[in-house]
């Protein structure tokens, strides 16, 4: 069986599962008891539609019903096809949760709520995943736990909007993002947490003193702002103010003075003027991004920018170029000002050379180092010593 995970966010992640699709028709042909199916938001999205349109795919299921699979398998190998597009009642973690005990790497992901109730205009998140549902703080705190019994010394906690996190509380209530993050500080063995990714507005106070007073929650923050133009962020439903975000960057960064900043950029939302797109670039200078992700926009049927003017393609290309050199240019200038600093690596495998290691940084960058592979798994204080085009080169120091 071969099974496509899939993303839905923009239309060419789309496409590239129905051409990936097409070239499979070969293999189905040499081999006919092979069984081909879809999962993702594509899937969720599509539903029955990607089999009428590619009809050697036997399998279609959604994000929120994974712990089916068995059963869709069994049905496809029966030859029937199988599709399960729904949002079930019964909590796919709690199957989930039945996975064999193997050892896992240092670093790993750990969900803890999906959905999304922002409705951003050009976003489909809303409407592939749904509602935002927050998963009970004692299931994440014992997969957490579990985690760290089987080897994993970082979490990063998911979600679509993470830090709209309000899972129930063991003692009752609820517990917000900070809270959760303080509880999983307390666990034994785990040395590093991250969170992704947020909406400015959900930055409760405590979240913002976490990034100061938590010595696991690691000095990295994924924080999309989308555009610097008031106007659009208006269009888009953000709900924020370019001011309001770079007042809330301003807060951070004083209780946290070397936070290292991501981003997402869209270029080319409709009605885009070029005075707007400057107040993007303008934004980017001051804040300074550590590394950001940018996307020419791409309309999705059912959000209400769908049927808005589009930007003329070629503008839009245009100006993805300048905002991309830009982001490229701080990206550099922030790992090149890590050289010379003292900082841990958490060594995640062998690296490509012989006697080298890499690992992430605390700010998240790629770094390599000579290293015996005992120390794969550990937190081991560098010094880093060269930046090269993507990650950094270190020297372990002596802890
Ligand atoms: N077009 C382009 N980019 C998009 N994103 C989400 N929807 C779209 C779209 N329709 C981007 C946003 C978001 C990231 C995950 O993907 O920047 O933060
Ligand atoms: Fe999409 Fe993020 Fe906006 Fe939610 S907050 S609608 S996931 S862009």
């Amino acid at each position: 069986m071969i099974l496509l995970n899939t993303c839905h966010i923009r239309e060419k992640a789309a496409e590239k599962v129905y051409s990936e699709l097409g070239r499979m028709k070969g293999l189905k042909v040499a081999k006919p008891d092979l069984k081909i199916g879809v999962a993702g938001c594509v899937a969720q999205a599509e539903g029955g539609e990607i089999m009428r349109r590619q009809p050697l795919v036997d399998l279609v299921v959604g994000p929120q019903s994974y712990h089916r699979l068995p059963e869709l398998e069994a049905k496809a190998r029966e030859g029937g096809k199988a599709l399960d597009t729904d949002f079930p009642e019964e909590d796919k973690f709690d199957h989930l949760a039945a996975r064999p005990k193997a050892k896992r790497a240092p670093s790993a992901f750990l969900t803890v709520q999906e959905g999304c109730d922002k409705f951003c205009a050009f976003c489909v998140v809303p409407y592939t995943r749904g509602a935002e549902v927050s998963r009970p703080a004692d299931r994440v705190l014992r997969e957490a736990r579990d985690l760290v019994d089987r080897g994993v010394r970082e979490i990063t906690l998911l979600g679509q909007n993470v830090n709209a996190y309000h899972g129930q509380a063991p003692e009752g209530g609820e517990w917000g993002l900070a809270r959760l993050i303080r509880e999983l500080a307390t666990v034994e063995g785990l040395e590093r947490l991250r969170f992704t990714t947020s909406h400015p507005n959900d930055m409760e106070d405590d979240l913002i003193a976490a990034h100061g007073d938590c010595a696991k929650l690691m000095p990295y923050l994924h924080l999309p702002v989308q555009s610097g133009s008031d106007r659009i962020l208006k269009a888009m439903n953000r709900k924020h103010t370019a001011e309001s975000y770079i007042a809330l960057i301003d807060r951070l960064r004083a209780v946290r003075p070397d936070l290292l900043l991501s981003g997402d950029f869209i270029v080319g939302f409709p009605g885009e003027t070029d005075e707007d797109f400057e107040a993007t670039l303008d934004l980017v200078r001051r804040v300074g991004y550590g590394q950001a992700y940018s996307f020419k926009y791409s309309s999705r049927p059912g959000t209400p920018a769908a049927d808005r003017a589009q930007v003329d393609p070629d503008v839009a290309t245009e100006r993805l170029a300048r905002l991309q050199a830009l982001l490229t240019e701080q990206q550099r200038s922030a790992q090149q000002a890590m050289v010379g600093r003292e900082t841990s690596v958490l060594f995640e495998k062998l690296g490509r050379k012989p006697g080298q290691l890499v690992g992430k940084s605390e700010h998240l960058h790629a770094v390599h180092a000579d290293a015996e592979p005992e120390m794969i798994g550990k937190v081991v204080p560098v010094r880093i010593v060269e930046s090269a085009a993507n990650s950094l080169r270190a020297v372990v120091l002596q802890a």
